[in-house]
């Protein structure tokens, strides 16, 4: 794993509040989730704890969050410290999930991404699987393994660009560059195709599998001029999957 969130933790903080992240990604990825009342959850690759924070809002019983950055983690307990939500922040790896307590429901914003073969996102979902109890869903958000990125259109508009230098092909690097006031960030991550994640996660052992296109909030559509998120919604740069063990 080359990507090292520890010396970009506050600037990736940061990026969490562009508009499409707010009116796309968590509006997305939080109606698919659902109701999480009375649910305990692992918020895996947690970060600074964006998502496990808005699932303890929402009513989870009990929230865990792992990340395997030590100072994402460390953003994450100080949020926690100002305000106390009872969530537990743990700094661990996704593919190494023993000792945790199977729970209902993990989470995973953009974890699957940075598995760079299918060795890589077989120990991912292998270790996602263990945690969760029979029955349990497994619901996550990623780069968009369906969108060919090396002909994406630009997404500037919405203050982030991708950007492919090398072949289209399976472990492909991806450039995500995020536009911040104090100048650009640059993460990369890595493609795996559908047919690859389908077949990995099976092997997990999830037995149904489904996957979502990303949804706009009725705020976002009311905010911005019409046809604003046209390019984002017709060829969109992330994809929803859900998953039952
Ligand atoms: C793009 S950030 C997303 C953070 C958070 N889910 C969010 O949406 O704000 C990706 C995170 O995955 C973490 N990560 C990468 N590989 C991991 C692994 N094998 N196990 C746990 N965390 C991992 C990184 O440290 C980083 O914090």
């Amino acid at each position: 794993m080359t990507t090292d969130y520890d010396p970009i933790a506050e600037q990736y903080q940061r990026s969490k509040q562009q508009p499409w992240r707010i009116h796309i990604e968590a509006y997305s990825l939080m109606e698919l989730i659902g109701d999480p009342t009375e649910l305990s959850v692992i918020d895996m690759a947690c970060g600074e704890g964006f998502y496990s924070r808005m699932l303890k809002q929402k009513g989870a019983a009990k929230v865990t969050g792992i990340d395997l950055s030590a100072e994402m983690v460390n953003l994450a307990r100080q949020q926690e410290t100002e305000n106390n939500l009872g969530i537990e922040y743990i700094q661990g790896d996704a593919r190494d999930s023993a000792g945790l307590n199977p729970c209902d429901l993990v989470v995973a914003a953009y974890l699957l991404n940075y598995a760079r073969d299918r060795e890589e996102l077989q120990a991912m979902c292998t270790g996602i699987a263990r945690c969760l109890k029979p029955g349990g869903r497994f619901v996550t958000i990623n780069s968009s393994p369906l969108l060919n990125f090396a002909t994406a259109p630009s997404y500037r508009k919405y203050d982030f660009e991708t950007q492919v230098t090398g072949i289209w092909e399976e472990g492909a690097p991806i450039t995500w560059i995020f536009y911040l006031e104090d100048g650009p960030l640059l993460i990369e991550n890595y493609y795996l195709s559908a047919h690859t994640h389908e077949q990995e996660f099976r092997s997990a052992g999830f037995r149904r599998v489904n996957w979502h296109v990303p949804r706009l909030s009725p705020t976002g559509l009311a905010e911005y001029e019409d046809g604003f998120w046209s390019r984002f919604m017709e060829q969109p740069p992330v994809a929803l999957i859900e998953c039952i063990r």
